[in-house]
């Protein structure tokens, strides 16, 4: 069935560029040669990869600009790199080791949420039954201003909740370190908390799965997988994402009480889509259409856009975009076959169909369903036979010890989507250095058949992922970032 869809899409691509070139006379040079690159580059079998070059250098080889002006565009970094706003962790967070627990944290609290288990029975986890919000934290942060006078806030940006939150004065639990100034309330002047009896908190709480006391003044919690938590209260007060886009009276959380893995950034910016994510609260300008492009290291940068900016630097691929009621936040997506080294494998659909599948900004590593993994590793090891291999690294177990190589030749691998999009993942995706021995396959395997699969932001690297949540698809656009 894969191999039928492959083949399908395959025929599909090579009767268009067959039209192309018939219609060569007044679609223009440029954009034939475009299409043909794209089909030549989905048949590629291999990558040669300079190892230096998955080395981040230390260096931001694309420094912030300062302020944007571009309306809708923001600069998108590494959270601990040399190109993120905050200028803390470069040592501290280099931990590869950790970074991959805390993915694992993130991965089961969302496999517990989705299956609807009670997380509770799952010893590794622990997040309270009553918390709808639970994963981990995302890698990835940008710059938005906040209130009035406008606050620069450095958040974190997450496809998997909903609810947008910063650190506020007075911290009458605990505050985490943070790079700015803690957001004081009190000095901005469009500043409003948000009442508990209105419709917004009935919202909120709906969302967030928490039923608090109600008070005079809506109180949101958010618990995520880690451990880590925001408290405070629901308020509303100005956004600016750039001089052209501020939105009065944007809804989120003032957390007076917040502990967890945010590292020095301010908090979080919620991109799902409920109706109180950034996506739904700014609908009416953006009409629910953005994208963002991971950059593929720590030194360099890529972007988050909103509306207009949409889909200006690459030529998307779409597959359906599709929700599961029970689970309203995710942006679900279906998986119809994989290609390594420009061969399909050969992978039973109904793996595909025993579990959904979610793309996630927060998730490192995408975890794919046992059998589809299994039949990855297959093929890749068979590719990589020629190098030694090293011992497993954490969630990683298909590793070589490539010292004394200055290139690998790696193969390709391509995930196939409904609908014919292709993702062909960037080199920086596919194999990652975890030690100075260790380079490892970047991809794991669910444990459960079931366990719902994750595209996770190392596979999405580079490529514009665009979320036209109002037309119901999803695009994958090639060579967006670097
Ligand atoms: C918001 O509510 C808190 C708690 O009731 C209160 O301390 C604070 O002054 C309120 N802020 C405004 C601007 O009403």
């Amino acid at each position: 069935m894969a191999t039928l869809n492959y083949s399908s899409t395959f025929l599909f691509l090579l009767l268009s560029t067959v039209l192309h070139v018939l219609l060569l006379g007044c679609s223009g040079k440029v954009e034939a040669y475009r299409f043909e690159e794209m089909t030549a580059n989905l048949q590629r079998r291999s990558h040669v990869v300079s190892l230096s070059s998955l080395i981040p250098t230390g260096v931001c080889s694309t420094p912030a600009q300062g302020a944007k002006t571009s309306s809708g565009l923001l600069q998108v970094a590494h959270k601990n790199g040399p190109c993120s706003p905050l200028k803390e962790g470069n040592a501290k967070l280099h931990d590869f080791r950790q970074l991959l627990i805390d993915d694992q944290a993130r991965v089961k609290s969302i496999h517990s949420k989705i299956s609807n288990k009670d997380p509770l029975e799952d010893s590794a986890v622990k997040v309270p039954a009553t918390s709808g919000q639970s994963l981990g934290t995302g890698n990835f942060v940008v710059t938005i201003g906040l209130g009035t006078p406008k606050k620069p806030c450095t958040l974190v940006f997450d496809t998997g909740s909903d609810l947008t939150w910063i650190q506020c004065q007075p911290c009458v639990g605990q505050c985490y370190s943070q790079q700015d100034p803690i957001f004081n309330p009190s000095a901005s002047s469009t500043y409003s908390n948000i009442s508990c009896n209105s419709a917004s908190c009935n919202q909120l709480q709906s969302a967030t799965g928490n039923s608090r006391p109600c008070g005079s003044t809506c109180i949101y919690q958010v618990q995520y997988g880690d451990g880590s938590y925001s408290v405070g209260y629901f308020a509303a007060d100005t956004l600016t994402l750039s001089s052209s886009d501020v939105f009065p009276k944007f809804k989120f959380g003032c957390g007076e009480n917040n502990q967890g893995l945010f590292g020095t950034a301010d908090g979080l910016l919620g991109l799902g889509r409920d109706p109180v994510s950034t996506v739904s609260q700014t609908s009416q300008k953006y009409g629910k259409l953005f994208s963002y492009c991971l950059p593929s290291s720590t030194s360099s940068t890529g972007f988050l856009a909103f509306g207009s900016q949409v889909g200006t630097s690459s030529k998307a691929q779409y597959t359906p975009l599709l929700t599961d009621s029970n689970n309203p936040s995710f942006y679900f997506l279906t998986i119809t076959g994989i290609s390594v080294g420009g061969k399909s494998l050969s992978i039973s659909q109904s793996v595909f169909t025993t579990s959904e599948t979610i793309i996630d900004s927060g998730t490192v590593i995408t975890r794919l369903p046992p059998a589809a993994y299994s039949a990855l590793r297959t093929a890749f090891r068979q590719a990589m036979s020629k190098y030694p291999t090293a011992s497993a690294y954490s969630l990683l177990d298909t590793c070589y010890n490539l010292n004394g190589y200055s290139t690998v030749s790696i193969p390709t691998i391509v995930l196939h989507f409904s609908g014919g999009a292709n993702l062909n993942v960037d080199q920086s995706g596919i194999l990652v250095q975890a030690s100075s021995t260790q380079y490892c396959l970047a991809f794991a395997g669910n444990s459960a058949a079931t366990d719902v699969a994750i595209l996770g932001n190392m596979q999405q690297q580079t490529h514009e992922v665009v979320y036209n949540v109002a037309g119901g698809k999803l695009g994958f656009g090639a060579g967006a970032c670097s």
